[in-house]
Parts: C-alpha cells; sequence; structure tokens
C-alpha cells in the first residue's frame, strides 16, 4: 500500500533521480536559505491562531531544529528510501498532533513560493526552471504521502478500534458515500 503510493506519486508528478542530482547540484547555494526559509515557516504558523496552537509552549526551538535538518536533507538531495518511508511516520505525528492536511498542503505551497522566488532572483532562467521543478516535485511528492499517510492510517486506526475487517468497512464507507452525495445533491 504504501509502496503503492509512492510509485503513484513518482509517475504522475514526473519526479526523478535527476531531480535528486539537481537538488545536489545547487545544494552549496540553496542550503544557506534553509535558516530563512524555516524563520517565513514558523514565523507563518506562530503569526496564525488556529495553526499556533498546535504547538506547545517552548516547543518551536525543537521544531526548527528538526525542520532544519529535514530541509538540510532535501536541498542537498539526500533522498533515499529511507526518506520517504519516514513521511509515512509524519502523517501519524500530524494526526496525533491536530495537524490537518489543509495546514501542511497550505506550507507545502508556502514552501514552495518562498523557493520560486529565491530561484529567480539567484540564477538564470533556465537553471531557475530546472531547480525548482527538481524541488517542486519532490515536495508534491512529499506532500501526497503525508496526506495519504494520514488519511490511511486515520482508516485504518478506525477500523482497529472498531475490529472491522478493511473490506467491510470500505463496503459500509461505500454505502454511507453514496447517501451523503445524495444529501449533498438535495436528496
Ligand atoms: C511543509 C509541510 C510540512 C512538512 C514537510 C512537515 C514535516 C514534518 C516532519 C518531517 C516531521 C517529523 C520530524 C519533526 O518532529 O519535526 C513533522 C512533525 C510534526 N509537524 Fe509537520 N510538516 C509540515 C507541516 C506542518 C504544519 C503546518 C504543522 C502545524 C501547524 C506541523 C506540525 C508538526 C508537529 C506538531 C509535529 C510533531 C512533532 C512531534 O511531536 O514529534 N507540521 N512534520
Amino acid at each position: 500500500m504504501r509502496e503503492q503510493v509512492l510509485e503513484d506519486l513518482i509517475k504522475l508528478t514526473g519526479y526523478s533521480d535527476k531531480d535528486r542530482e539537481t537538488l545536489k547540484e545547487f545544494s552549496a547555494q540553496t542550503t544557506g536559505l534553509v535558516d530563512e526559509f524555516v524563520k517565513g515557516f514558523y514565523d507563518t504558523l506562530f503569526a496564525y491562531e488556529p495553526t499556533a496552537v498546535v504547538f506547545e509552549e517552548n516547543e518551536r526551538q525543537e521544531r526548527e531544529k528538526t525542520l532544519t535538518g529535514w530541509l538540510l536533507t532535501v536541498l542537498n538531495g539526500d533522498i533515499n528510501d529511507d526518506f520517504f518511508k519516514n513521511l509515512w511516520i509524519v502523517g501519524l505525528l500530524h494526526i496525533k498532533r491536530g495537524v490537518p492536511n489543509s495546514y501542511m498542503l497550505g506550507m507545502v505551497s508556502l514552501v514552495q513560493q518562498l523557493f520560486l522566488t529565491k530561484c529567480l532572483e539567484s540564477f538564470e532562467k533556465s537553471d531557475a526552471e530546472r531547480l525548482f521543478g527538481a524541488f517542486k516535485r519532490l515536495m508534491d511528492v512529499v506532500a501526497g504521502i503525508i496526506a495519504e499517510g494520514y488519511y490511511l492510517s486515520y482508516v485504518e486506526a478506525l477500523s482497529n478500534v472498531a475490529g472491522i475487517k478493511k473490506e467491510v468497512v470500505d463496503r459500509m464507507i461505500n454505502i454511507e458515500i453514496d447517501a451523503m452525495i445524495k444529501v449533498e445533491r438535495g436528496g
């Protein structure tokens, strides 16, 4: 299931090893931007009440440290199977900490926009396009895994708690979804 999610995202975004090599190629210039990105990331989350309340008091420093390390891995192009595997756990952590995918996707968008601005400022057009493309495809795969990890883990946890087999849950959900579609369409 997890392997399939990764395979689908790689196929559909067009992410490839070439993107990893592109990130490596420009890492000397891009890794210097990490502190600015991390600051922009947490300034945004702490300036907005619904996202600020996710964090415990005095947690910011620790979160900044782990995000810095994670972004350095991305910008150094240190992308391997473990990198993708670990993202499944992020979905679980986000469920536990009350971070819906709307928050996560909003921040993926912000990081991509910050990165695009830097690429356009610092590189000529063809390099900027190549580097931004590599970063965007990777971050889109990242977002897809976190989102699917969140959703699939949530459903799995629910069916485990209820003690119902996944196939039965799927059938019950289908019936319920048909009823919900009917209601949304006005009966
Ligand atoms: C660009 C989007 C995001 C990415 C790529 C991402 C990635 C990660 C990663 C790699 C971890 C595990 C490492 C760590 O503990 O830092 C993590 C955990 C966490 N993230 Fe995210 N995240 C994103 C968005 C968000 C947002 C928007 C919030 C809050 C509003 C958030 C809150 C958290 C929290 C609270 C943890 C759990 C820390 C713990 O209890 O161990 N994340 N995330």
